[in-house]
């Protein structure tokens, strides 16, 4: 498939992400066999990284999703973490794993974990399919990450620029022109 021409760079192949996912699913698979593991989604970036690590789990697993906000259409982090779908299930006694497209400032995860802990789960753990070299803010303990990246502005595979560019098969890099135009 051609590149998309607004991408400068590509950071992360598709098969790369295919390899990657498959060993991050047999390590949870292994850690998870015999809890009763609630693998929760943060949308919308998550969507891609949650549905192809969880075709890799051969342990038994519930799925849930919850939508929050940190960012508005630019690209900086406002710090500001907004419930825009809450949790369909309770947590109470439930092992969660937090599957979570980036890590970046941290901000949004240490508000998740921490607010999982409140309402009851026995444990939670996040799976990141991206940590952003020395962006965070915030000192997170990531049990599975797929990739580090420098830190700069990545888009693809669930990632967003505006809402844009989510549905890449990669994650690369945008052409400065892009934000220009914005
Ligand atoms: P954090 O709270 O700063 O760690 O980032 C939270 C959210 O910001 C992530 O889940 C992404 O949705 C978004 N985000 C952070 N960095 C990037 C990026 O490089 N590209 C696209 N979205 C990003």
């Amino acid at each position: 498939m051609a590149i998309h021409p607004d991408i400068e760079k590509v950071l992360v192949t598709e098969d790369q992400l295919r390899e990657r996912n498959a060993q991050l699913g047999a390590a949870i698979s292994a850690d998870y066999a015999d809890k009763d593991l609630l693998v929760i989604g943060v949308l919308k970036g998550a969507a891609w990284f949650l549905s192809d690590l969880t075709r890799n789990l051969s342990c038994d697993f519930t799925v849930d999703y919850m939508a929050v906000s940190s960012y508005g259409a630019a690209h900086k982090s406002s710090g500001v973490v907004r419930i825009m779908k809450d949790l369909e299930v309770p947590l109470e006694g439930r092992h969660v794993l937090i599957a979570e497209d980036i890590l970046d400032t941290g901000l949004t995860l240490k508000y998740l974990v921490r607010n999982f802990l409140g309402r009851g789960a026995a444990s939670v753990e996040i799976a990141a399919c991206v940590l952003k070299e020395g962006a965070q803010e915030e000192a997170i303990d990531l049990r599975y990450v797929g990739f580090v990246l420098a830190n700069e502005f990545v888009v693809g595979y669930g990632l967003d620029y505006a809402q844009r560019y989510r549905g890449l098969p990669y994650i690369g890099r945008l052409r400065s022109s892009v934000y220009q135009n914005a």
